[in-house]
């Protein structure tokens, strides 16, 4: 293995669920194929040999003051919906999905809609720190294909899912599956093409099965999505126990709860990752637990739509995986940084409980608070365990994703004025004020894909 780059940096990560470590100007050995091969800390013996060795070469990046994050992982989010982003959030799940969301997904039957909208949204996400993200499309192949291919000469690493809608009765004769046979056959090609597609790609393209959620789709469409999933050992992602009326709409349909459901179908995986769970209960975590599939909190979105706050702290503590996601345009933000604070943010009024008519003593659900140190987890080591993937940190045999924090950025300065600051503190700060004026660059797989100037 070839060392490509030598990277002299400060950074943050997380390897541990509510535990942070920080590195001052460290190198990093970074192989042609974008792996970190070596971390050599300040204090190691060879620290000075290793910077006198390389220092002057033309392959050492020096970030001086800079200081790194990992890359964020977003593993959902609906690329198609990003015209809508902001609106129409004060509506109900199913009547927003009827009213405003089919109607806008139908669109991408025109392709140069489609190839306009998700340049703007992948360009979006990097300038945000996102170098991961896991994508529904729509019902068409080709726009959904053209996103993939968007992702892959922009840099991102993506996951990339055709949506599957084709129930008669639950969807719409404008937008849905011409029928079930056609939904399966397109998903297949939808694989084969994204793989084909994915040879030509460093930090890797990968199809994921996409039935939108269990309402959406006939019995059959998800029996034959979960045998596709094992045929090709495929990514997975739906929708799962999100809101009442669609938690109570499988109960009614099924006499099963959504993850029953999910799972009799074959549909919950080592590398399935469900959006929301907020309904989930001890039950069905342990069947996302036995099953290794994981949970994507949308912090934001569950506060328009989902009726519930997840009870993250109460799922890590039974061992589930849980990662994160803008849920856009259910949620209206393209950034992690905002569902970092927004996750914190819902767990304070989770566990204190938000309705002053209750005594304080039985007015909320305690041992919920998730510090921002874990939210940052769930963007980053959580993502990347999700995907079953070696992202998320800085450590030997990781891929080095990451992205450039300026704290002095003219026109996001954050204040600095206290003495002797606590690492920690710093990071604090970046997580809560930093925008994405504060990210100058953004790295993935070790090669630069963004710089602002
Ligand atoms: N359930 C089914 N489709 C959707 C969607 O597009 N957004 C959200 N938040 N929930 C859904
Ligand atoms: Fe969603």
């Amino acid at each position: 293995m070839k060392t490509k780059k030598i990277i002299r940096a400060s950074f943050f990560h997380s390897p541990k669920y509510g535990e942070i470590e920080f590195q001052k100007h460290a190198v990093l050995l970074v192989s042609d194929d974008g792996i970190i091969s070596e971390i050599i800390r300040k204090e190691d013996e060879n620290y000075q040999q290793i910077l006198s060795q390389h220092s002057q070469k033309s392959n050492f990046i020096d970030f001086k003051d800079k200081v790194l994050l990992p890359g964020f992982i977003d593993l959902h989010i609906h690329a198609p919906q990003w015209p809508q982003a902001g609106l129409a959030l004060d509506d109900e799940l199913s009547h927003w999905l009827n009213n405003f969301t089919f109607p806008l997904e139908s669109k991408y039957a025109d392709i140069n809609y489609a190839r306009e909208v998700y340049t703007d949204l992948v360009k979006t996400l990097l300038t945000n720190g996102t170098t991961s993200a896991m994508y529904f499309g729509t019902i068409h192949n080709e726009a959904t294909l053209e996103l993939a291919r968007i992702c892959a000469n922009l840099g991102q690493r993506s996951f990339v899912g055709k949506v599957v809608m084709d129930d008669e009765t639950m969807n719409p004769d404008f937008y849905r599956d011409n029928s079930t046979k056609e939904a399966i056959e397109n998903t297949e090609k939808f694989i084969n093409d994204v793989q084909k597609l994915s040879k030509d790609v460093p930090q890797g393209i990968y199809p994921v099965i996409t039935p939108r959620f269990v309402p959406s789709c006939t019995d059959n469409a998800l029996l034959e999505l979960g045998k596709l999933a094992k045929k090709y050992n495929c990514y997975i992602q739906s929708h799962c126990s999100e809101s009442d009326w669609e938690h109570d709409f499988v109960l009614e349909r099924f006499g099963k709860r959504d993850t029953e459901v999910l799972n009799q179908f074959g549909l919950l995986t080592d590398k399935s990752i469900m959006a929301h769970g907020n309904f989930i209960n001890s039950e069905d975590a342990d069947i996302f637990k036995k099953n290794k599939s994981s949970v994507c909190h949308c912090p934001i979105s569950n506060s328009y739509f989902a009726n519930a706050v997840l009870p993250v702290n109460k799922l890590k503590k039974q061992g589930l995986n849980i990662c994160l996601g803008t849920d856009i345009s259910g949620g209206f933000s393209p950034s992690l940084y905002d569902n970092i604070k927004h996750t914190v943010m819902t767990s304070r009024m989770l566990n204190d409980g938000v309705d002053n008519r209750l005594e304080a003593s039985c007015r909320g659900n305690h041992d919920s608070k998730v510090s921002v140190f874990e939210a940052f987890y769930l963007a980053t080591t959580g993502g990347g365990e999700a995907l079953k993937l070696p992202l998320g940190i800085f450590k030997e045999g990781y891929i080095c994703d990451f992205q450039v924090i300026d704290i002095n950025t003219p026109t996001n300065k954050l204040p600095n004025y206290l003495d002797n600051e606590e690492h920690k503190h710093l990071l604090q700060k970046i997580l809560y004020l930093s925008t994405s004026e504060n990210i100058r660059e953004v790295w993935v797989q070790g090669k630069q894909i963004l710089k602002k100037d």
